[in-house]
């Protein structure tokens, strides 16, 4: 695999979401030399956690092995530099007669670049990537402040989030009959 192998063909992303980028940015798929500019535009989403360059290719190449399923796209801006990225994967179902189910996680636009449409550049074209690939939907999970920013991309309130957290192999916070 050479170094900036992409995770997935570029041209599966719609040319009319790159054209309306701001002068100077451009959207591509994650590529597997982007080991530190994805750590950093994800950091204002959540911990990264701890994990070095080797690991990151492991994770990497296990996706591109799957890439009709994982699909990470990125933004950079005039100086190359990583400013925004986003996921789709898309799970394949039973249900729907074999229906798929994209997902979309880890949307995260660099602090210094929000406000500028990335977010909503990123989100479009995970959606026409999840199209393309024969969702009958895409959902995601939010907090209440980012409730308008995907209601902005089209996206309607459709039930409530339920999680529970793992630690260690089991459940924190289990019922006692569940122990
Ligand atoms: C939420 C986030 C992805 C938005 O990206 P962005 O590039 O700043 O947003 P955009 O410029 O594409 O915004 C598109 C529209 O949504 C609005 N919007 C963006 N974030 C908003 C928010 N938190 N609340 C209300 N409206 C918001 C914008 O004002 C814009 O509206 P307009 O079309 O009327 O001008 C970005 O702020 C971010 O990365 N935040 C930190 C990480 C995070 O919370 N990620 C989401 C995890 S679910």
């Amino acid at each position: 695999m050479t170094c900036a192998t992409p995770l997935f063909a570029a041209s599966l992303i719609p040319s009319s979401v790159t054209a309306a980028l701001p002068e100077g940015y451009h959207m591509r798929p994650l590529q597997r030399t982007d080991y530190h500019g994805i750590r950093s535009v994800l950091s204002v989403l959540t911990t990264v956690g701890d994990y070095n360059e080797d690991e990151w290719h492991e994770r990497f190449d296990w996706m591109h092995k799957r890439n009709q399923e994982y699909f990470v796209v990125v933004i950079t801006d005039k100086n190359d530099k990583l400013v925004a990225t986003g996921s789709l994967i898309v799970e394949r179902k039973f249900i729907r007669s074999l229906g798929s189910v994209g997902h979309i996680e880890d949307i995260a636009v660099a602090a210094d670049q929000q406000g500028k449409k990335l977010g909503l550049r990123i989100i479009q074209a995970l959606d026409a990537l999840g199209a393309n690939a024969g969702c009958y939907k895409s959902i995601l999970d939010c907090s209440e402040k980012n409730r308008v920013f995907y209601e902005k991309c089209g996206y309607k309130l459709a039930g409530i989030q339920m999680a529970h957290y793992y630690d260690g192999g089991k459940a924190k916070d289990a019922p006692k009959e569940a122990l």
